[in-house]
């Protein structure tokens, strides 16, 4: 299965439908859509224009989702309320010209506000890319804060295969 399968396999027992979440990548619009047919409300966030429109026009019917076309590291000023589970899906859009990619720097600084918006017994899932330039140094750059900062991983999932995406189940557990 691939990371995105199981992703939404896994998050699927996380998430009650009064919950707040944030998918931090929206890129085409497929995890918004998602998390939108789960939670009460969705923050979707990124940077590109196009991954905008794009999840707007996929998530047209959904009325919970709140579209943020900014930095997912400003997030502290959108988000005012606590999140049960933020949702990142590194690297770039799928069929684009790779101008808008994850950057590690940037990354860092939204997963520690993340984690600091966080509910109790809240959740990040991360997934990773390393086949691109920059996305090896983005995992290994958040895999040591993770495990610096003491974070509860509850699951890392990656198919067998050479370079293949990885996935960090995290819990702020108390
Ligand atoms: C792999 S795609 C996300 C796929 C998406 N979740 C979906 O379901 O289609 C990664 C996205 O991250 C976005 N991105 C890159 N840097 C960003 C940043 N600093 N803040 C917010 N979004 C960013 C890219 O524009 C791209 O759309």
């Amino acid at each position: 299965m691939n990371n995105n399968t199981y992703v939404h396999k896994y998050i699927k027992g996380l998430i009650h439908e009064d919950d707040v979440c944030a998918d931090m990548t929206a890129g085409n619009g497929f995890d918004t859509l998602f998390l939108a047919s789960l939670a009460k409300k969705v923050y979707a966030f990124d940077i590109s224009e196009t991954a905008i429109r794009n999840t707007r026009e996929k998530t047209r019917d959904c009325g919970n989702v709140i579209l943020i076309c900014d930095d997912h590291a400003n997030l502290d000023s959108h988000i005012k309320e606590k999140i049960r589970l933020f949702l990142f899906n590194l690297g770039y859009l799928p069929h684009s010209d790779m101008t808008s990619v994850t950057d590690k720097d940037t990354t860092l600084t939204a997963f520690r506000k993340a984690y600091d918006l966080l509910e109790d017994n809240g959740y990040i899932v991360i997934t990773f890319y390393l086949r691109h330039p920059g996305g090896r140094d983005e995992y290994y750059a958040l895999d040591r804060y993770i495990r610096t900062k003491k974070a509860d991983i509850i699951d890392i999932y990656r198919q067998d295969k050479k370079d293949s995406p990885i996935t960090y189940i995290i819990k702020k557990s108390v």
